[in-house]
Formats: C-alpha cells, structure tokens, sequence
C-alpha cells in the first residue's frame, strides 16, 4: 500500500477526530466543566507535574501542539505558565477547548491548525514546546515535525514529550492475558482505522479513515538530534496513560508503557 502523503493524512484525520468529539464529549466533558469550575484545577498527573515544576513552568510561554479538548493546556496555565496557546487540527476540539476556558476563566488561545502549518508569527515566541499522551503517533514525519517545533521556541527553549510507550503499538489493545505482539516495533505503514477513535468508551462507529503512525524511541530521538536539540531528560514508566493498556500494569513481566523526554534547542 503506498504511504498516503502528509495533507491527505491530516485531512482524512481532521474529519476522524471531528466526528470523535461529541462522542469524547459525551463521556468526558461534564467532568471537565466540574473539574474547570474550580480555580487552580488540574487534570495532570503527579509524574507529569513533578517534572514541568522541575524545569520550570512559573511564567513560561507555552505552546501545546495537538492539544485537542485543551484540557492538559488549561492545566498547566492553572500551574502557573504564562502565554499559553493550543493548537489542533480538529475544529470540534479547538471549540470545546475554548468553551472550556471560558468556564476556567483562563486566558489560553486555541487555534485551529495543522502542526505542520503553524504560521511564521508564532516562530520563537514559546519557553516551551508541550507534547504529550498519543499526539506523536497522529505525525507522518517526526523530523519535519521537530523542525516545527524548533522554529517555535525561543533560543534555550526546550520540548516536553510526555506519552505512551511506543512498544505499546505492538499489541492490539482487545487483547486480554499474555500480551501477544501482533505488530513490528518498527512498522512502516500507518494504521488506518475506520471504526472511529474511541478510547475512553471502546464504542465503534462509521468515521472517516484515521491514520496513526508507529514511530519507535530511535526515531524520536534522532528526530530530536537532527532538529539541534539536546536530550536533558528521558525516563520510562511502568504506567499505563493511554487509557487502552491498563491491563498491562500488573503484569510480573512488566514493559515500559509510558515515558517522559524533555530536549532543549541550542
Ligand atoms: C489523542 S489526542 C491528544 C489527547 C491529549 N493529549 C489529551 O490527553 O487530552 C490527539 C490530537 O491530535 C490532533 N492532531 C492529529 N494530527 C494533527 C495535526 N497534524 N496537527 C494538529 N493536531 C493534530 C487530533 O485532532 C487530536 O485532538
């Protein structure tokens, strides 16, 4: 199957994760409107936020890149950051979130935009570049991607990577008992899915193609590399963040299923 190219990608992608956000909505949204009604509310994780206060999130500018629902964003805004803007390629998500930050009362932009298209007047404006859970895997071309990146940060600014473990693209996430690995770690054509992208309820639907791409850790660290950053951290985590794989926590024989990479441009 020829690889599909970047804009048929993200445009197939786009229409995807627009028809998943009522359905996201539906379980998710609710609890969020609770959560944002109270000032200073976060949805991060302890691992994530011990971090981003180790590196220093106190009036740092921050641009969250496939930010979705904005919920991650308006968290870290809520821990203290200064400029904050989100971008994502939904329509459907750029309005939750900003629906969302109005309940927060936060000052956080979101903006409607393919990653790879971020316009030139966001160019070094950002401390910090904010990745995180299953937003890598929706990007055809790591390299490219981490070049975008770069252009975004100021000199000295720095890129946080916190996601599920790439090993996890080995298994199908149905499957229950012994993890069987069905996929090559270092698979080179997308997974397309025409069921709909669900991974809070497990419901299917008819939904346009979405394609996901495996990118192991040696691309991502050499997409790093190549772009001039310098890895200053890099930890894996025996927890489960996807949401899909919490099965695998309690195994004895027990993988990496998440980790945390921060890279500082020079
Ligand atoms: C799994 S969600 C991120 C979830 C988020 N980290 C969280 O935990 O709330 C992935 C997001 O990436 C966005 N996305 C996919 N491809 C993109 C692209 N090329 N440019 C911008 N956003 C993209 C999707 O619209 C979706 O909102």
């Amino acid at each position: 199957m020829a690889r599909p190219d970047r804009i048929s990608v993200a445009e197939s992608n786009r229409r995807a994760w627009n028809q998943a956000a009522p359905v996201h909505r539906e379980t998710q949204f609710a609890r969020l409107v609770d959560g944002f009604s109270t000032p200073g509310f976060s949805c991060l994780a302890p691992t994530e936020t011990g971090l981003l206060h180790e590196i220093g999130i106190e009036g740092r500018a921050v641009a969250q890149l496939c930010c979705n629902n904005g919920r991650e964003l308006l968290s870290v805004k809520n821990l203290g950051a200064g400029e904050c803007v989100g971008f994502d390629l939904s329509d459907e998500f750029i309005g939750q979130a900003r629906e969302l930050a109005t309940i927060a009362d936060l000052d956080v932009s979101f903006v409607r935009e393919d990653v790879y298209s971020i316009p030139p007047t966001y160019d070094g404006r950002f401390d910090l570049a904010y990745v995180t859970i299953g937003a890598l895997c929706w990007l055809p071309d790591l390299d490219e991607f981490l070049r975008v990146v770069a252009r975004l940060l100021k000199d000295d600014g720095s890129l946080f990577l916190y996601d599920m473990h790439p090993i996890l693209g080995m298994f199908e996430c149905a499957d229950r008992g012994i993890p069987l690995p069905r996929y090559s770690y270092f698979k080179a054509e997308p997974f397309v899915e025409l069921g709909g992208i669900d991974y809070y309820g497990g419901t299917t639907y008819e939904s346009a193609p979405s394609y996901c791409f495996q990118h192991p850790l040696g691309a991502v660290f050499s997409a790093c590399l190549s772009s001039g950053f310098v890895v200053t951290h890099f930890k894996e985590y025996d927890k489960d963040i996807s949401s899909l794989f919490e099965h695998f926590e309690p195994l004895d024989t027990t993988f990496p299923l998440s980790y945390t990479l921060v890279a500082r441009k020079v």
